[in-house]
């Protein structure tokens, strides 16, 4: 990673949970009955939202006895929704300590507080112990990583034989460059996309085995003529993570990253494999 202080920075920009609260508010939610469902058009800080967060959880399948790593948790909405729909336990772990304070209060006003934990700490050496969790998962982290190789090794380390890995990310296509700032850098100092080759490399030098890998484009490109139609009727957008978080820059940095998902600049894709 260039920096930690450059990938915290970029994500700490004042006070969120306030901001959440008076966004939830708006919708007309009652906070003494946060649900899950309340909480997805802001919590889910990735491409697609909750559609995203779904597709990993078919691809993990997993059961209630199984102990999930999210790495890179953010606000902790994938990790929600998983012990939610699985009834497993989930660990969350992020570098940008702030998100962490509020991926706990989420959780608490949820009720899941016993199945869901957080903790502030760094993808590439984490405070965990070797063969740990029954699987993992992580969405739009690596882009923030330059040490591919330490990041896939540090996650194999912690994983049982035999778990699985998602890894839903944007990689970089054949196609022009990306235009900066984008919901996970300012500029392109700060960005790793690498090719969906170069990952699938990294994770079979890794140990992985690849099960599955999907390119989901279209998908993408679709989940943004639904919102634009949204938004033209007067509704809002069914995601709205990154307003919440980036502010005055989120409207650039979502077109950005449309522009280099129609061009084929950046290419979302949904990778399986297995240790
Ligand atoms: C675009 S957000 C995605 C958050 C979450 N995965 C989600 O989908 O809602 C990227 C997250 O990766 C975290 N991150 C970036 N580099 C990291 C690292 N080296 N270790 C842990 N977390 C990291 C950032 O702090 C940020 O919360």
């Amino acid at each position: 990673m260039s920096c930690e202080g450059d990938v915290t920075g970029h994500y700490s920009k004042g006070a969120l949970l306030d901001a959440l609260m008076a966004a939830l508010r708006d919708d007309g939610v009652d906070l003494d009955r946060l649900s899950i469902q309340d909480l997805a058009p802001y919590d889910q800080f990735h491409g697609r939202g909750l559609e995203a967060t779904l597709e990993v959880a078919d691809l993990l399948a997993c059961s209630a006895d199984d102990t999930l790593l999210d790495i890179g948790c953010g606000i902790g909405g994938p990790a929600r929704y998983m012990a939610d729909r699985f009834g497993c336990r989930v660990v969350g772990i992020d570098l940008t300590a702030p998100f962490i304070g509020v991926a706990d209060r989420l959780t608490e006003m949820t009720g899941l507080g016993g199945r869901v934990t957080f903790r502030q700490g760094n993808a590439l050496s984490m405070d965990l112990d070797a063969q740990t969790f029954d699987a993992a998962y992580s969405m739009n982290v690596s882009m923030n990583i330059a040490d591919k190789a330490g990041f896939y090794a540090e996650i194999f380390r912690v994983l049982k034989p035999g778990a699985s890995l998602v890894l839903s990310e944007l990689s970089k296509g054949a196609e022009g460059d990306v235009q900066y700032p984008t919901p996970w850098a300012l500029t392109p100092n700060e960005s790793f996309l690498a090719t969906s080759e170069e990952t699938l490399e990294g994770l079979t030098a890794a140990g992985f085995t690849i099960v599955t890998v999907e390119d989901t484009t279209a998908q993408s490109i679709a989940y943004g003529a639904n919102a634009k139609a949204m938004v033209e009727r007067g509704e809002k957008p069914p995601h709205r993570a990154v307003q919440l978080i980036h502010g005055p820059i989120a409207l650039d940095a979502m077109r950005n990253t449309a522009a280099a998902v129609k061009s084929g600049a950046a290419v979302p894709v949904e990778i399986l494999c297995r240790k």
